[in-house]
């Protein structure tokens, strides 16, 4: 498409990571649930791959209080990697952490008022030019991964675009829903957004599932800061505006999602990373089966 060609590629990406995880607690008391680990990798980690799987740059992390360990976990630990190479360790498994001189950014928000905000706050960093974020709660298994898939399609149809799946009609509340119009493969365009809807009055069960593309205009709507569902400044309502004025898509992801602000999600994640790794798969297969059979 000659369109394509005209399209500033998405580089930037926004990490909101400022939340105080209450429903971690006490495990999150001194350390971010961010970094909370899915078997040998924190949270925050599977986000930033998956960002850089799909041509990210430059990642902003909009943190807070309590949370310079998620900085400093992609910084170089001089000391570790000195004292590792003396003992002739591999250096291989910091590889991940590892992030070009000037590529990571991280911003305050100094007032939990909501992920629009948060959003808000990176405005300066993020400058004229189209963003992903990531929602490092949830967890996206595919290959190619969740962020990926969208830049594909971004540069198909360009201007916004969401990550949807579809959930149970009693679970619809807890998320920003989709009014879904035309459907066409994984894209569906989208007509209408509406954060925490009652249940009765959602317009699907296909809900934002916490990887965007958005356009830098979506800045100047979050600038008025007004409040939606729950008090808070919702992204999902500065998007919500933005629909008519610009293209806006959601794309259904293939892969496996896993709901890590959950305590049953992230039990399942582990478990189920667990089983999909060569490492492991055989003895965690047998252990389960074990416990099961133990409880039974
Ligand atoms: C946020 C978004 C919501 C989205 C959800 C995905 O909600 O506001 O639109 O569906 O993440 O996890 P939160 O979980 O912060 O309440």
């Amino acid at each position: 498409m000659g369109q394509s060609s005209q399209r500033k590629p998405v580089r930037k990406a926004v990490f909101p990571v400022a939340g105080m995880g209450t429903r971690f607690l006490p495990a999150t008391k001194a350390i971010p649930k961010e970094m909370l680990p899915i078997i040998d990798r924190p949270l925050i980690q599977y986000a930033v791959d998956e960002a850089r799987e799909a041509g990210i740059e430059q990642l902003i992390f909009v943190t807070g209080r309590g949370k310079t360990a998620i900085v400093e976990h992609f910084d170089m630990a001089f000391e570790l990697e000195t004292t590792m190479a003396e003992r002739e360790k591999s250096l291989a498994v910091l590889e991940p952490t590892r992030i070009q001189p000037g590529n990571l950014v991280a911003v305050r928000q100094q007032v939990p008022l909501g992920l629009g905000h948060a959003i808000w706050c990176a405005r300066a960093i993020v400058g004229d030019e189209p963003f992903a974020i990531f929602l490092p709660d949830e967890l996206m298994i595919g290959s190619p991964g969740c962020m990926k898939q969208m830049v594909e399609a971004y540069e198909e149809v360009g201007g916004n675009l969401i990550s949807v799946l579809e959930v149970p009609r009693e679970e619809v509340s807890s998320y920003g829903v989709i009014d879904p119009g035309a459907a066409q493969g994984a894209l569906t365009e989208v007509r209408g957004l509406v954060e925490k809807p009652r249940r009765e009055e959602a317009p699907s069960n296909l809900i934002i599932s916490g990887r965007y593309i958005l356009q830098p205009e979506v800045m100047r709507v979050l600038e008025r800061q007004e409040k939606g569902a729950g008090g808070e400044i919702q992204l999902t309502d500065a998007m919500a505006q933005m629909i008519g004025t610009q293209p806006f898509h959601a794309v259904t992801f293939a892969g496996k999602r896993y709901d890590c602000g959950s305590k049953l999600g992230f039990v399942e994640a582990t478990l189920a990373l667990a089983l999909e790794r060569d490492d492991m798969a055989e003895d965690v297969r047998a252990m389960a089966l074990r416990l099961l059979d133990q409880g039974s």
